[in-house]
């Protein structure tokens, strides 16, 4: 609490008191005690259980379809009662702070839904079958003052407490989520007069099962994370000036690719493919990748080959799809005078002409050993320069649009090199900014 800066505290201070004024006064009908219990459990349940479903950016637990479930069965003093669970989920490591918030802000939204539910003329009490009809509009129009109302409520201590901001992108699948999952509530409101407390566990059942997949799923999205962060990693071991280009690249790729519409298994691929793009550098010897001067012939062949080492590296990895011809074609000129193949035009794979653009950006604008960082202005003009020559024309300016919509943030300067790193690159032959000497002959 004491971390908690004044105006959010005061702002708890001020949702806590409103559950406790509407909940106060209200008594219980001596017939519903079994029907709170019942959802308060389910709440209890599902909030103890939260899980990622289909939002990224969120842990979305679906105990609000009891609250709504309560509308229906208590009226809005049982909704607020059933949210106000949530100040007991088993949440191990959960601050007392978050448990009232969540509670008190859960127990606010319930009563506000129970009363747009009762104001279009929603009758509270168990429904009989032939009643169905009738609570459904009165329930559509309480899930939407709930979820919503919810969502504005988190927002807003996300922001007093931490200045935060989130995207309005994520918003919108988090609502659109809740507003989805709201209709278990009315499921297990309608199952009610049929099968009891019984309809929580029916609606329960395939939630769980919903939840379990869904963890595999993001499991197996972290174990493919980690994977790539490990050999992005390794990379970039090889010089201190290269820390962190793997995911600048796959960013600025992810914005291009964002920016030209890209669906979002694509959008995953090219982020994989960013990270990966100079993942064949292991597979070539460091004194000739950082070589001070000119090189042999046969040290251009070696530095050529990278790309293709890359592919050879990640060739095993089944779940990089598109990313594969990202890695082996990102040196390719739009003109044709680029290497492995010296692919031109459309011929390039489209993950490569972005993860060119991207690099070559990403290279300009952060410090080497040899030069420093250029201003993001001159970048993009260097970008302009080059477009139609060495990158893609309508990549490039999807990239400037996407800057516009999304500033860079450069990487902070390096003033100075720990003495455990000082052994660094005077040259990096792969810096797409840089022209490749060869000894003639
Ligand atoms: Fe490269």
């Amino acid at each position: 609490m004491r971390e908690l800066p004044w105006p959010a505290r005061v702002y708890l201070a001020a949702v806590v008191a409103t559950a406790a004024f509407l909940i106060a006064r209200f008594e219980l009908p001596g017939d519903a005690w079994d029907i709170l219990l019942v959802l308060a459990l389910l709440f209890l349940v599902c909030e103890s259980m939260p899980t990622l479903l289909n939002v990224e950016q969120f842990a979305v637990s679906v105990s609000f379809s009891a609250s709504l479930a309560a509308v229906v069965l208590i009226g809005p003093e049982g909704a607020a009662l059933v949210g106000l669970i949530a100040v007991v989920s088993v949440r191990p490591g959960l601050p007392l702070v978050k448990r009232l918030f969540n509670g008190a802000q859960f127990a606010v939204c319930g009563f506000a839904a129970g009363w747009a539910y009762e104001s279009l003329g929603g009758v509270s009490g168990v429904p009989q079958p032939h009643q169905f009809d009738e609570l459904i509009g009165p329930y559509a129009v309480a899930t939407a003052v709930f979820v919503p109302l919810n969502i504005v409520l988190i927002l807003v201590m996300v922001r007093l407490a931490t200045g935060g901001a989130v995207s309005f992108r994520g918003m919108f699948q988090f609502l659109l989520s809740y507003l989805g999952y709201g209709t278990f509530g009315l499921l297990v409101a309608g199952l009610w007069a049929t099968v009891q407390s019984i309809s929580a566990v029916l609606v329960l059942l395939p939630l769980f099962v919903a939840r379990w997949a869904f963890g595999q799923y993001h499991a197996q999205q972290r174990s493919y994370d980690a994977t790539i962060a490990a050999l992005c990693q390794a990379v970039e071991t090889k010089d201190y000036y290269t820390r962190g280009h793997c995911t600048r690249v796959s960013l600025a790729s992810f914005m291009i690719a964002q920016e030209v519409g890209m669906g979002s298994e694509r959008l995953r691929a090219i982020r994989y493919a960013g990270m990966l793009h100079d993942v064949g550098k292991l597979g070539v010897p460091t004194k000739v990748l950082q070589k001070d001067g000119p090189l042999t012939e046969e040290e251009y062949a070696a530095i050529q080959l990278h790309p293709m080492r890359g592919l050879e590296i990640v060739r095993g990895i089944d779940f990089l799809d598109e990313a594969y011809e990202g890695i082996m074609h990102h040196h390719e000129r739009h003109d044709g005078k680029g290497y492995p193949m010296g692919l031109a035009g459309e011929e390039i794979p489209e993950f490569a002409r972005i993860i060119a653009v991207a690099d070559a950006f990403d290279s300009m604008t952060s410090d080497r050993s040899y030069r420093g960082a250029r201003p993001i202005a001159v970048a993009v003009d260097e970008l302009r320069k080059g477009s139609g020559s060495q990158f893609d024309p309508e990549l490039v300016a999807a990239f400037i649009r996407a800057l516009e919509k999304d500033p860079w943030q450069p990487p902070r300067k390096v003033v100075e090199v720990p003495a455990e790193a000082a052994e660094t690159a005077t040259k990096d032959h792969d810096d797409p900014t840089m022209p490749i000497e060869v000894l003639s002959g």
